[in-house]
């Protein structure tokens, strides 16, 4: 017989604060996972991942304004909220936490606080979305006072996003533990995203070469005999993809981001790309330890 769950929905913190102070003061450990709906097997990887580590998990769906710097994205979001509650409902997941835009910045147009991220702030994914991590960090923190979990499960497929939301909580000294989990890929390797839904049937087989050509990187890398020759050959690979743009592929150290010039035993790097298949903003990375 399989297992029946309830998920509660909450649309707003009035719903949300006493309920889960509830359970806090019963002992119940919270962990709680950030989205913007439009789920798949990734987001449930962490909602699995919580539910083996809390009593209580939380996950909100907001799509925030404010991390995306272009109006066509935000707008081609896409929103299949009933899917989504299903998906939860059959995951297990105890709460649905669904702000309006209103309670999430009430300010009407959202007045964002500059965070100093430093370097995150400035490369990679920072550097071809000006303003996006500033979006993500204010959101983030925002949801935390709201929601408070002690555990927060972010996914690697967001490499850069788990670094910044690591530095914000340390200039909020937000008290909560952060889990980072794999990245979870269809099976021809293609990382899940929510935007993959865009892609054409031929573009979404063409997507595919991302991670080939990263699992290739890494398996390959002793045969270099410099990590520039190596991103040549990464390069050369990615830009054969049809209709497709390359924003950057980057060899980093794993902690600071910062590109390397060796492979040095015992340091994790971490090969990060974004590329644009058939007008889609894809990324991926993967992680050499
Ligand atoms: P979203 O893109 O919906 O992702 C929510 C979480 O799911 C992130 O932590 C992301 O890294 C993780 N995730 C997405 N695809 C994954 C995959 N294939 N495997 C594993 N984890 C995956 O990231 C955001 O939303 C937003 O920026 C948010 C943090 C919610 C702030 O608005």
């Amino acid at each position: 017989m399989s297992e029946t769950f309830n998920l509660y929905l909450f649309k707003s913190e009035k719903q949300l604060t006493p309920f889960l102070q509830k359970e806090k003061k019963e002992g119940k450990k919270i962990g709680f996972v950030p989205t913007m709906g439009a789920l798949h097997r990734g987001h449930i990887s962490l909602i699995d991942k919580a539910k083996t580590e809390c009593d209580i998990v939380v996950c909100s769906i907001f799509v925030n304004p404010t991390q995306f710097n272009n109006a066509k994205d935000l707008e081609k979001y896409p929103r299949p909220i009933e899917h989504d509650m299903e998906m939860l409902l059959a995951a297990g997941c105890t709460v649905l936490y669904l702000p309006s835009s209103n309670e999430i910045y009430p300010e009407g147009k959202p007045l964002l606080k500059e965070y100093d991220l430093g370097y995150f702030d400035k490369v990679l994914e920072a550097a071809f979305r000006p303003g996006h991590f500033q979006g993500v960090a204010n959101v983030v923190f925002r949801l935390l006072k709201k929601v408070e979990s002690d555990i927060l499960y972010l996914g690697r497929k967001d490499f850069q996003q788990i670094q910044v939301i690591r530095k914000m909580i340390e200039i909020e000294k937000i008290p909560i533990l952060i889990e980072s989990c794999e990245i979870v890929r269809e099976a021809s390797g293609l990382a899940m995203s929510s935007r993959n839904v865009r892609l054409s049937e031929d573009a979404w087989h063409n997507a595919s070469v991302i991670s080939q050509t990263l699992f290739f990187l890494v398996e390959k890398r002793n045969e270099f005999n410099s990590i520039k020759t190596l991103r040549t050959e990464g390069i050369k690979r990615l830009k054969a993809i049809p209709d497709s743009i390359l924003e950057y592929l980057e060899v980093c150290d794993e902690e600071t981001l910062r590109p390397i010039e060796i492979f040095i035993e015992g340091k994790p790097s971490v090969i990060l790309t974004a590329i644009w298949v058939d007008g889609v903003r894809l990324i991926d990375n993967v992680l050499i330890s």
